[in-house]
């Protein structure tokens, strides 16, 4: 075995380098120094969408995508999802360890006892348009929260940090309730401090004339087991973009918005909702083997399928399958289980599929429990952002505190034109351009 050394030798100048390795990983700053000349800013590496670049050092979640396994702190998915709370495993998330007996109910008692939101933000909510996609609502929410703490901006101080993270966690399922409740032109519900987080929020979404709302405790343990497994996914696309929002030191708040908003999009947390619209489209099994041509012939993506990490299977897959089977115990059999059924058995037996390693990932059966709990599928990636934000909360946390990390500023390659001089409107010459 040699140094733990990457010999590079610069084909246009015949200069060699030895650039360390440590941890699977050279530094790319080590790459600036590779120059042919004194003007040359030195070599960069190109990588959009970060195919093959570690952004931290993180010590939260551990994803082996070809073994199908991930753990957060440790914690092998599976157990947790068996065995924990969504509460104590966002305690584990933010402080890296399991709460003991008396930690675990201080937490939980402080996280119910901030899931109240000052008035205004529910008469903020209130001016939404009647038919507002509660993602953005949400989204809107919690920017707002931020001009309601503004001692949130003091990020550099860990007890304030803290504070902010608690009441985000306590406070998001609140607002996510109040956007359904919004869709559904129905008054929004305060939280019962009686209820657990999940029992909560079920009442704060079903909750009627009934004096007090009782959950099915079926229904609330197969929330928990989402919100666990949802909890975290380390650098996904949503958490960059709260680590990157918070790098420039902004507040948590605002930092969550952007995060969250990320997570809207179709091919992140927005896919459960548009494979709730694919299996409608479907409709009827019989109709499958046609759509799954579609989707080889490249007109189509089979949604809720495929993973940039998960090459083998997604775990969370598995559990969801079985949370969705208890569900429907109590909820009846959604009719469109069948075709997700048919679709998983025809996709996972095809070349097209296997050669491609894709997999069911962990939205293509969470939407079928989101709509037998009765909810529109505009909620669904707001589902999928409730528990999120306890993750969003410990990368960004990490983040902040982390003295490699600078306000984050990826580079570009320049391929745009070279310098040209302003050509007055007279002179210049009509032709159809497309914005790029
Ligand atoms: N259906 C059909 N073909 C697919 C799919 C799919 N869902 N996903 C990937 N492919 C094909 C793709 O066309 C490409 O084929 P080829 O090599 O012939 O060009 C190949 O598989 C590799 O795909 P890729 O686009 O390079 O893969 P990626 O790692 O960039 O994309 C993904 C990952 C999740 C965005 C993608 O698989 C996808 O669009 N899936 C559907 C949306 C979805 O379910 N998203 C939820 C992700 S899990 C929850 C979360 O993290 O938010």
């Amino acid at each position: 075995m040699g140094a733990d050394t990457l010999s590079v030798t610069d084909n246009r100048t015949g200069q060699a380098y030895e650039i360390p390795i440590a941890e699977g990983s050279i530094r790319a700053i080590e790459l600036r120094q590779i120059t042919v000349d004194d003007d040359d800013f030195g070599l960069m590496s190109h990588d959009p969408a970060y195919l093959n670049t570690a952004s931290a050092r993180s010590s939260i979640t551990f994803i082996d995508g070809e073994r199908g396994i991930l753990r957060y702190r440790g914690y092998p998915i599976e157990q947790l999802a068996e065995q924990s709370t969504y509460l104590e495993t966002a305690y584990l998330l933010l402080f890296g360890e399991l709460p003991t007996g008396d930690a675990l109910d201080g937490w939980v008692d402080e996280i119910t006892h901030h899931t109240f939101v000052h008035e205004n933000v529910k008469s903020l909510m209130e001016a939404f348009r009647y038919d507002t996609h509660p993602m953005g609502m949400l989204i809107s929410a919690v920017a707002a929260l931020s001009t309601f703490y503004p001692e949130a901006a003091l990020v550099d101080e860990p007890a304030n940090r803290l504070l902010q993270a608690k009441r985000l966690i306590a406070k998001v399922p609140t607002l996510a309730a109040w956007a359904y409740r919004h869709s559904r032109g129905l008054p929004y519900v305060y939280p019962d401090n009686d209820l657990g987080f999940t029992g909560n929020f079920l009442s704060m979404m079903f909750r009627m004339a009934e004096p007090r709302y009782v959950p099915d405790p079926v229904l609330e343990r197969a929330l928990e087991v989402l919100f666990v497994l949802h909890a975290d996914h380390e650098q996904n696309c949503s958490a960059s973009v709260m680590r990157s929002i918070g790098s420039s030191k902004a507040d948590p708040y605002s930092a969550l918005a952007g995060a969250a908003a990320a997570l809207s999009g179709p091919l992140h947390g927005g896919a459960n909702e548009a494979v709730l619209s694919m299996l409608t489209t479907i409709g009827d099994v019989r109709k499958v083997p046609a759509y799954v041509e579609r989707v080889k012939a490249g007109e189509l993506r089979l949604m809720g399928f495929g993973h940039r990490v998960y090459k083998n299977y997604d775990p969370r897959a598995r559990i969801i399958k079985e949370t969705a089977d208890a569900v429907f115990e109590v909820t009846g059999r959604n009719p469109l289980l069948d075709v997700a059924l048919e679709l998983e058995k025809i996709a996972l037996e095809d070349e097209y599929f296997v050669s491609r390693k894709l997999y069911p990932n962990v939205d293509f059966y969470s939407g079928l429990i989101y709509e037998a709990l009765g909810l529109p599928t505009a909620m669904f990636p707001v589902m999928f952002a409730i528990p999120r934000t306890a993750g969003w909360l410990a990368q960004w946390l990490e983040g902040v505190v982390d003295p490699e990390q600078k306000i984050a500023r990826p580079r570009q390659l320049y391929v745009g034109a070279d310098e040209r001089d302003y050509v007055p409107v007279e002179d210049r010459v009509s032709r159809e351009l497309v914005a790029v």
